[in-house]
């Protein structure tokens, strides 16, 4: 299998299995020839804190991060945006491999006042996360959440969404995401797999949620629902159906909810097992979708 890979995934792939056993200079000394490095916009004023982009994970989920790495967050270069995984209190029994991986890595969040269950990853952990991210003193002009079983095309993402509202509405309220409805009462909400908030969204959610913490909701329900009982108005920036979609290969029908990758496929999701995953993520380069995918 590893045969069919383009060679930079081949590349990435063996440079994650020795970082247990080289350090980091030595890899840093590794990587830089070898990845493909694209500039997305060029020098930037606010280059080190302009996009988070944070992966919900759970801590056992070792493997997951390491192809996660090894994939999107490798075919791109650009210091004005930083990746994060963001796991609760791994337990006593994970904690020494978090560890671990984050001194490899150093690319961790670790919500320790969470505990790391289904139920906690599908309520409140991406609000605490940003409360984290708010309270810490953080600040990035957008921070997008994202699901381990999601894709992202980052470059073609920041070009197409993020550098048209970066110098002018990175103040307003915007979600940028897949747009969901919430029937009674009606509301919109942004698709879990992937949504995208501006800093002055993130501040406002951090603040409707420490004044009404609801702990029983679905994160992404949530968003929306904290802004509707607030009687807050906000701009969603809509992924359509062809830019994020649930990932099914045998649909060819691109304005399907569900279908294969295909021209415009920003952020295919639901790759749960890492066959799929790997499968899908070796259709991108570092320029977004191959042309022959
Ligand atoms: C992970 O490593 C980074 C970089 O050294 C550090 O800033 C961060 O605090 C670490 N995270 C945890 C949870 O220890
Ligand atoms: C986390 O789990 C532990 C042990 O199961 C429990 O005692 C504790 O109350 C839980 N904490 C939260 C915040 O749910």
């Amino acid at each position: 299998m590893m045969l069919s890979f383009p060679r930079q995934y081949n590349k990435a792939l063996r440079i994650v299995s020795i970082c247990s056993i080289v350090p980091i200079s030595v890899l840093l000394f590794l990587v830089s020839p070898l990845s493909s490095l694209t500039s997305l916009h060029g020098p930037s004023p606010n280059a080190p804190t302009a996009w988070l982009i944070a992966t919900i994970s759970p801590a056992h989920s070792q493997r997951r991060r390491n192809i996660i790495r090894a994939t999107w967050q490798s075919l791109y270069e650009d210091p004005a945006i930083t990746t994060r995984f963001v796991i609760s209190d791994p337990g006593e029994l994970w904690a020494p491999l978090i560890r671990h991986e984050n001194a490899t890595y150093g690319d961790i969040i670790v919500l320790s006042h969470l505990n790391e269950t289904a139920h906690i990853a599908n309520t409140i952990k991406s609000m605490e996360l940003f409360r984290y991210l708010v309270e810490s003193g953080f600040h990035w002009q957008f921070v997008s959440k994202l699901d381990d079983d999601s894709f992202l095309d980052v470059s073609t993402f920041y070009r197409s969404f993020i550098l048209p509202i970066l110098d002018t509405r990175s103040h307003d309220l915007i979600i940028i995401g897949r747009r969901l409805t919430y029937r009674k009462p009606h509301f919109d909400y942004p698709g879990g797999q992937f949504y995208t908030l501006t800093w002055e969204m993130t501040t406002r959610l951090v603040h409707l949620y420490t004044l009404e913490p609801i702990a029983d909701e679905h994160e992404d329900v949530l968003v929306g629902r904290l802004l509707d009982e607030a009687g807050v108005s906000w701009e969603l920036v809509e992924l359509d159906n062809p830019t994020a979609f649930d990932y099914d290969e045998k649909n060819t029908d691109v304005l399907a909810n569900r279908h294969a990758v295909l021209a415009g496929a920003i952020n295919p999701h639901k790759m749960k097992d890492d066959e799929t995953y790997l499968k899908v993520a070796a259709m991108y380069d570092s320029h977004g979708l191959r042309p022959e995918s």
